[in-house]
């Protein structure tokens, strides 16, 4: 009944992280190429205000920045719709009706606002208790069919399906789909350098371990190399990384990185020390990764370029989102 239909993004709250790149873009740069969906991949502005309302000229530069990285890690504006939330105003309409499907005790019970909103939820914003309506609506308002994130999003998706099923059962119509997670991969959730405990995430400006997307290649060899770890040498199956946060991570990251299987980076490292482990890993991030990195320099130089592409796409994107919330308005009775 649904056509199969790829939407996914990323915050424009800072720059792009090692974890971004791999829980979120390679999987979106795959499922581009594989053919088979139509793709929509989004800067979420309206989203990155939530947690504190950034400089004006600060939330610009990220957001074009943040194209750039997906235009750099082989997002192609000819293959997947790319775009800038705002720039699509019925990603908020539909949002205003999600937060009268959704119910406070589902939104409560959102993992993520209880961490970020932390001791003080009375000074949070409302937007960002709001915050996964409109990330509903983000995915709805496409009738998108399946989401590739990072394991973070899992709970907010789940919150997606719930919307979609109480919308369609309240007003009796089969409309929303019941979209599917895409959580795949070895680096699902890549951990924080220095604390492995702790999700490496460019909201959190206070972790300098943290690999950025913009680093040149000394900086990450070096962040790689300061990486926390314990002493011991790589086992040779994963099961022997299970109380190892800090080995697991690295090992996840090798293999997200090389798309090989934890078990297979095992196979080739096992019996290895730290000592000869992280050159190795340093030397892929850095193959990987410099390259993008200073493929978005390029495209910053240009960001006139990358205006013209968010104002294609959101041309593009406003095909598909009018008629739906046009639809969503009549069967309210609005
Ligand atoms: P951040 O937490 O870095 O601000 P966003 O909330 O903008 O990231 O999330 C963008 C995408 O990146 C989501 O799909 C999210 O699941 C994924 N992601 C974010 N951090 C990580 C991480 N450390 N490991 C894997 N995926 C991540
Ligand atoms: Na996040």
């Amino acid at each position: 009944q649904f056509a199969p239909r790829v939407f996914s993004g990323i915050q424009p709250s800072g720059g792009l992280t090692l974890g971004n790149y791999l829980g979120a873009i390679k999987r979106f740069v795959g499922m581009q190429d594989e053919g088979g969906f139509e793709t929509v991949y989004c800067m979420v502005d309206l989203h990155a205000i939530t947690a504190r309302l950034l400089d004006p000229s600060e939330l610009s530069h990220n957001t074009r920045e943040l194209a750039a990285g997906f235009i750099a890690s082989g997002i192609d504006p000819a293959k997947s719709i790319l775009i800038n939330q705002s720039q699509v105003p019925e990603h908020a309409q539909l949002a205003w009706i999600f937060n009268c499907v959704a119910r406070m005790g589902w939104m409560s019970r959102m993992t993520q606002w209880k961490d970020k909103s932390g001791k003080n939820a009375e000074a949070a914003s409302l937007g960002l208790f709001a915050y996964p309506a409109l990330m509903a609506a983000d995915i709805l308002i496409y009738h998108a069919t399946h989401v590739p994130v990072g394991e973070d999003q899992k709970q907010h998706l789940e919150l997606t399906r719930d919307i979609a099923a109480k919308f369609n059962h309240d007003y009796g119509v089969e409309f929303f789909p019941i979209t599917e997670p895409v959580i795949e991969g070895a680096a699902t959730r890549v951990m924080s350098l220095r604390d492995g405990s702790k999700k490496m995430s460019k909201s959190d400006p206070s972790d300098a371990s943290r690999i950025n997307m913009t680093d040149d290649a000394d900086a990450i060899a070096k962040k790689i190399r300061k990486a926390k770890t314990d002493p011991d040498a790589l086992p040779s199956e994963a099961k022997g990384l299970e109380d190892r946060p800090e080995a697991r991570n690295l090992v996840n990251i090798y293999a997200g990185l090389a798309d090989m299987s934890v078990d297979q980076v095992l196979a080739d490292h096992g019996g290895a020390q730290f000592g000869q482990f992280k050159p190795a890993l340093a030397e892929l991030a850095v193959e990987k990764l410099a390259p993008i990195s200073s493929e978005m320099a390029r495209l910053m130089d240009d960001t006139a370029e990358i205006d013209r592409i968010l104002a294609h796409g959101a041309e593009q994107a406003r095909a598909i989102t009018a008629p739906i919330l046009a639809r969503t308005y009549e069967i309210i009775g609005m």
